[in-house]
């Protein structure tokens, strides 16, 4: 999967970008705030429908422009193209794939799975679990197709039985029967999740010790409810504190990723080059486990990728990214920190972004 033409418009300061992205490494460079960031950000609207930079696309928004639009075309047989726009006047997001409208974001993240590398890299390991939940069903929702129909009907029980639980006088009858609803489908994700985790470990480890080798790293899935009992008993056991809480305590709505380094959490004893490294092994890894089971490639958005890492470990993140075939768009502020790190048969475009003085961006392809 790569995308082979992009043109954004009213986005930030590129207003009017036309871009002829290589299948495989795209270098984007320029000074501070001439436009890489925004760049990647398009691209990420595009794939995911939000932007990694601020929960209100109107902010994304051009300040001389009334909406964005941004399209993209996929290589493909025929060209898979996908649209999106959003305009100040409405706060929905249109969308579009292969020229029709769609309701479902769902449908733009299945064609174009996104991986983000950036600077906040780090926030997966320190941050809440719901990164690392939202880390984890990526790669369930890419690699088990049950998954989304599944996780819906989670979603719907626990909503219902969180709405009984703060109503105060809760009807037994109805409240039992959410709880098998989300008992039998709450272990039915489990299953998945689990089915994923044991494949994505090894893939994970072996990511590791080709970026930054930690003895002592483990990685392990924590479901989310105690591990010796039945969902379905937990519910039923922990009534009386969730209606005190007026929310389900317990579930695989609490599920995480639990990262430690020598039994201790990674975030308090790892350095911030490697963390970074650490949680680029992780979105590495998502990739290659795609790339295996569904012979599928993400695209990459990697901002700033010098940032925090030695020359040594650039290059071993680069080698990496060569290995998997898949495209990625790489910004950096120096040119030069990414040169002699692509092998001569690999195909490499550099571009450079632009800020004019009326405030637009522009975007130049180099030789
Ligand atoms: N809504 C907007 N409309 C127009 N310009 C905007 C808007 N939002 C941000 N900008 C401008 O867009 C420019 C691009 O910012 P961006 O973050 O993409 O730069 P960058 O190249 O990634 O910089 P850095 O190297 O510092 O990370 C900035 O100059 C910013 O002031
Ligand atoms: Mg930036």
């Amino acid at each position: 999967m790569s995308l082979d033409q992009l043109v954004f418009q009213g986005l930030r300061s590129l207003q009017s970008l036309k871009m002829a992205p290589s299948e495989r490494i795209n270098v984007i460079h320029g000074d501070n705030g001439s436009g890489k960031t925004s760049l990647l950000e398009g691209i990420h609207i595009l794939g995911m429908g939000r932007s990694f930079r601020t929960r209100h696309l109107k902010h994304v928004i051009a300040h001389t422009a009334s909406s964005f639009t941004l399209y993209g075309s996929m290589v493909a047989d025929p060209p898979v193209t996908l649209g999106v726009r959003r305009t100040r006047a409405s706060s929905e997001l249109e969308m579009r794939l292969k020229g029709q409208k769609v309701s479902r974001l769902s449908q733009l993240v299945e064609a174009l799975p996104i991986q983000l590398i950036n600077p906040d890299a780090f926030r997966l390991l320190e941050g809440s679990p719901s990164g690392r939940r939202e880390f984890l069903d990526w790669g369930v929702f890419h690699v088990k197709h049950e998954f989304l129909s599944i996780w819906k009907r989670v979603r719907r029980a626990l909503k219902h039985r969180n709405a009984l639980l703060r109503h105060g006088r809760i009807e037994p009858d109805l409240l039992s029967a959410w709880e098998h609803e989300l008992a039998v489908w709450g272990d039915q994700i489990d299953r998945l999740r689990q089915a994923w985790f044991q494949e994505f470990l090894p893939v994970f480890e072996d990511t590791l010790q080709a970026l930054l080798p930690l003895s002592g790293l483990t990685l392990r899935y924590s479901r989310g409810w105690d591990k010796s009992r039945s969902l379905a008993d937990v519910l039923i056991q922990a009534r009386k504190s969730d209606e005190q809480m007026g929310f389900t305590q317990q579930g695989p709505q609490r599920a995480d990723l639990k990262i430690r380094l020598n039994k201790q959490p990674a975030v308090e004893v790892l350095s911030r080059g490697q963390q970074k490294l650490v949680v680029s092994a992780l979105k590495l890894a998502q990739g290659r486990l795609l790339e295996s089971i569904t012979a599928r490639h993400c695209v990459y958005l990697i901002d700033d990728l010098p940032a925090e890492l030695d020359v040594q470990h650039r290059q071993r993140f680069c080698q990496l990214l060569e290995q998997m075939q898949c495209q990625a768009f790489i910004t950096s502020v120096e040119p030069s920190a990414l040169n002699d790190v692509w092998h001569a048969a690999t195909p490499v475009r550099m571009f450079h972004v632009k800020h004019e003085s009326n405030g637009e961006s522009r975007l130049l392809m180099e030789e």
